[in-house]
């Protein structure tokens, strides 16, 4: 456009005055459609706060004549849920533990359940992957080495009830004894025995301090961990002949085990999970890969 064009244009819209170096701002009128838009959202606004919920009032908002509201459209869709889940998880409930492996229906059912709840209630202490924090103390779930058990009813259990918990009577329990703490065996005893396991799972270890250590083994750790160093289910006793450490097998974790012994405590589950969740979750956990 030509500048001469622009100034004849110009001059049929009056200016609002503003000038700067001979530039001058015209007063258009707004364009029609712009202020019925403008109307009409206007209209729109009023209608959307008397239909949906909108002025904040003292307890709650206003609700709206349409009756709509987001926290019952979840309520719903959960209990839709729930409900068509009903009759599966009353058949999970009822059938027998061992049974569940060998029903396609319940047993996909349960390992799809019980991921999610190890997820929201398992994953902070075993990993998401539920191969633990070795180390900490918290056992991977993968694997087949088992403190507990590894069958269905031992894994059913151990969720139900926990470990070392002060919560439920039956929580399994076993304390080591603080061997070195409560002067059960001196320095060099310890000494010793830290040897002796070293030798116990194949790792670099002085012969001579563990020679002696085995008497120290057989007469205060057997009793657990077994005179092979297998371990014992039946009191949650690792096993201390293989690679698998819940807390370290390097010569200065096994010392300070030894000396302060360890008191691993697992939260009990049966009030918490309903038992259709804690039957799903040992479904899940029992079909990781380490199940018996
Ligand atoms: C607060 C941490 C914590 C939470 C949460 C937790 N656990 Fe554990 N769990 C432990 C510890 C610690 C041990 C090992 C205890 C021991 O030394 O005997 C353990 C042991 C186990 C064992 C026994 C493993 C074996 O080798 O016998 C199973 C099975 C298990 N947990 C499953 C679960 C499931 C399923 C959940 C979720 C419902 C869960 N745990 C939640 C801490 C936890
Ligand atoms: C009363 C049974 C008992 C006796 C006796 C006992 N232990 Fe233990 N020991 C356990 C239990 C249970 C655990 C698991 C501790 C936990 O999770 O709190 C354990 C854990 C350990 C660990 C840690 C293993 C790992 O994977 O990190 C070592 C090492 C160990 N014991 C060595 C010994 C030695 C050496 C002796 C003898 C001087 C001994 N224990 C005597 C029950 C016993």
């Amino acid at each position: 456009m030509c500048a001469k064009q622009v100034k004849k244009e110009a001059r049929q819209v009056p200016t609002t005055g503003h000038e700067w170096d001979g530039i001058e701002e015209l007063d258009n009128p707004m364009p029609r459609w712009w202020v019925w838009v403008f109307y009409a959202t206007i209209i729109w606004g009023i209608w959307y706060s008397v239909a949906y919920p909108a002025w904040p009032m003292l307890t709650q908002a206003t609700r709206g004549y349409l009756g709509q509201s987001t926290r019952a459209d979840v309520e719903a869709e959960i209990k839709r849920f729930d409900d068509a889940n009903a009759e599966i998880k009353a058949k999970l409930v009822a059938a027998p533990l061992t049974g569940i492996a060998g029903n396609d229906e319940l047993n996909q059912y349960a390992t799809a359940a019980g991921a999610a709840v190890f997820k929201t209630w398992c994953a902070q202490c075993h990993g998401s992957g539920a191969g633990g924090v070795q180390g900490k103390g918290y056992p991977n779930l993968t694997d087949n080495d088992w403190l507990w058990g590894g069958d269905m009813e031992a894994i059913y259990t151990t969720i139900n009830h926990g470990i070392r918990n002060t919560t439920d009577a039956d929580a399994r329990y076993s304390e080591m004894p603080k061997f070195g703490v409560d002067q059960l065996l001196d320095e060099t005893q310890i000494g010793q025995v830290v040897e002796y396991v070293l030798q116990l799972s194949g790792q670099e270890h002085d012969a001579a301090l563990a020679t002696a250590g085995q008497t120290v083994f057989v007469d205060n750790c057997a009793a657990c961990h077994t005179e092979t160093g297998a371990g014992d289910r039946a009191q949650g006793a690792p096993a201390l002949n293989d690679a698998i450490w819940l807390y370290g097998g390097d010569r200065e974790t096994i010392t300070a085990t030894v000396h302060g012994a360890r008191y691993g405590v697992m939260p009990a589950w049966a009030g918490r999970l309903s038992e259709d969740e804690v039957r799903a979750v040992a479904s899940y956990v029992h079909s990781l890969g380490g199940g018996e």
